[in-house]
């Protein structure tokens, strides 16, 4: 079962001195969920944002957020960030050794639970959580920064993992992130991808709310040649 398609832009590109202004743009331009990245300098290089922020963009928007813990033991932060705003909270699968427990945890704080791969990572690993998670977020970059090239082997992960929740009739959304553009965008949903985070394609844009529109065209006109 595929869901209804979302661009989530990724407000890691955004101009951070002008928040507030940068989501009322793509809310105009229909985005109803947002991409919130967060980074620990210990599992990724970089360090990004956290709890302030997130209580900050939860004040100003009506928008889902959805959380990318790119973080070691996620587990000790999944209560805080649902606290601070969260409707959907992923951890990595490469930072979760108890990943049933960590996904149990997030359900149970009342926000939807994602496991993300690496482009490392093969969809295999997730064989035995695929039935409790509400979503699968593909990496198409390695994970820590914004901007860079989208790596076409995670549109093989995409496609396994819709072969995949056919066969078992499961309903995990599946979620793609990192270098998703109008080059790209149609031929990842013909894979069979649900929701799209985007970026410096969206922030980095003239205008951010055409560009949601134009992802969202593109994404719905690949959606039409899955089979
Ligand atoms: C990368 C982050 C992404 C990033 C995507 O580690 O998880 O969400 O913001 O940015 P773009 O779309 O620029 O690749
Ligand atoms: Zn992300």
């Amino acid at each position: 079962m595929s869901h209804e398609i979302q661009i989530l832009p990724s407000l890691l590109a955004a101009d951070f001195t002008r928040l507030g202004e940068e989501i009322a743009k793509v809310e105009a331009g229909g985005a109803s969920i947002l991409h919130f990245d967060v980074m620990d300098g210990r599992f990724v290089p970089s360090i990004s944002m956290g709890l302030p922020v997130l209580e900050a963009v939860r004040r100003i928007t009506t928008c889902q957020i959805d959380v990318h813990l790119m973080i070691v033991e996620p587990e000790r932060y999944v209560e805080a960030f649902r606290a601070a705003g969260a409707d959907s909270i992923s951890v990595h699968q490469e930072a979760s050794p108890h990943l049933h427990r960590t996904l149990s945890l997030i359900q149970s704080s009342g926000a939807k639970a994602g496991v993300v791969l690496n482009p490392a990572t093969p969809v295999h690993t997730l064989d035995d959580v695929l039935g409790l998670a509400d979503f699968v977020l593909v990496m198409s970059v390695n994970p820590g920064y914004g901007g860079q090239k989208f790596i076409p082997g995670a549109l093989h992960k995409v496609r396994q993992l819709d072969q995949i929740r056919r066969q078992r009739n499961l309903s995990y959304v599946i979620e793609i992130d990192g270098g998703v553009d109008q080059t790209n965008v149609a031929e990842i949903s013909e894979a069979g991808c649900d929701w799209f985070v985007a970026g410096t394609s969206v922030f980095r844009s003239e205008s951010p709310a055409t560009t949601v529109r134009e992802l969202h065209a593109l994404a719905d006109s690949g959606r039409q040649l899955l089979a």
